[in-house]
């Protein structure tokens, strides 16, 4: 049994997963409400906040999956990228564990973990395309192997999950605002404007996102106070090019490289558009999302990678470090 630690930014949370990759118990604390006054995460709030959550939710994970801590064979906790604060706090309580326990530290990457969490689920062939929507991340990978990862295109700019959360704070939708835009766009019409989908002619796989929140702001500014009708088909609009700019993009980076799989995770892969697009226009090709609970952070997906490298011998030990920037592609699982 792993016990895998996530705190990266503002959930605490906590999970045990099975040598088999099968889940057995997932406790996710999400600190939302104590953010949302400000509209964001306050970083200094994120760290505090996991100091009074993380024992209570690991307690709480090992109650309900019925598991003492000497039944424990390894600890996986994110390591990185993050907020420093934040992931200091899972660590140091990881590192202490193992330390107590006598047991390895796995040190994940938070989005290799939303790309592999789908395992937990099914199993999945490789290579894949892989697409990470998340709230600090739009980025494309071609995965050969868990473990291997080649950048094929980034955001420029925004991610899709901040282009999100800005449009909804320009239409006074509550926070997070992702979630808010996927509740209220059926109510509206997605063709009412036409918002820009970035780098579209680009011959490469980047996205861009700046120029929709500015073509919102100045919609927006033009109309004067906003009725419930005149929400629901901006929202709906900003989530229509923000999904078509995904979807565009990631088939055809499917197409020109050859991979018949796509992975989409990360939050924004929560959205139901995205999903029903990404299913209309797949033409033969497998999309793969994770169930929505795997998709927004959680500490399942970090014990899916713990599991896979507990298999192959690739623990880390005590001296692990985090770290705040860490490109996907500069992961190396340490050899047996
Ligand atoms: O992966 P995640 O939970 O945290 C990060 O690692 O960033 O992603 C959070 C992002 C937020 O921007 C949130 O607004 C967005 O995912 N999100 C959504 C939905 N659920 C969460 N965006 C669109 N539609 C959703 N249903
Ligand atoms: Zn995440």
């Amino acid at each position: 049994m792993i016990l895998a630690l996530e705190t990266s930014c503002d959930e605490t949370a906590a999970a045990l997963v099975n040598r088999r990759n099968r889940l057995v118990a997932s406790v996710v604390g999400s600190q939302a409400a104590v953010h949302a006054p400000y509209g964001g995460v306050v970083p200094e709030i994120a760290g505090r906040e996991h100091v009074a959550a993380m024992y209570p939710v690991v307690r709480r994970v090992l109650e309900e999956g019925g598991t003492k801590e000497s039944d424990l064979e390894a600890i996986a906790v994110t390591s990185g990228p993050g907020l420093v604060g934040s992931l200091l706090v899972g660590l140091s309580f990881a590192r202490g564990l193992a330390y107590r326990l006598g047991i390895p530290l796995i040190g994940v990457h938070h989005i290799e973990a939303h790309l592999l969490a789908v395992l937990l689920e099914r199993d999945v062939r490789f290579p894949l395309l892989g697409l990470v929507v998340s709230g600090g991340h739009t980025h494309l990978y071609g995965i050969d192997r868990p473990g291997s990862y080649r950048l094929l295109g980034r955001t420029r700019d925004d991610a899709a999950g901040e282009a999100f959360d800005k449009a909804a704070v320009l239409l006074n939708l509550p926070y997070p605002g992702g979630v808010s835009i996927d509740k209220v766009s059926p109510l509206g019409d997605p063709r009412r404007y036409e918002f820009p989908r970035g780098l579209q002619r680009d011959p490469g796989y980047d996205f861009s996102f700046s120029g929709l929140k500015t073509a919102v702001r100045q919609q927006v500014e033009s109309m004067g106070r906003l009725n419930d009708d005149q929400v629901a088909d901006l929202a709906a609009s900003v989530q229509e090019a923000i999904v078509d700019s995904l979807v565009t993009k990631t088939l055809r980076a499917a197409a020109e490289h050859g991979y018949d799989r796509i992975v989409v995770a990360g939050g924004v892969a929560a959205n139901r558009r995205l999903r029903r697009s990404f299913e209309e226009r797949a033409a033969g090709r497998e999309v793969i999302f994770p169930s929505f609970d795997l998709c927004t952070d959680n500490a399942a997906m970090i014990g899916a990678v713990g599991a896979l490298r507990l298999a192959e011998g690739a623990v880390d030990d005590l001296r692990l470090q985090v770290r705040t920037h860490w490109p996907l592609e500069q992961v190396r699982w340490p050899a047996a």
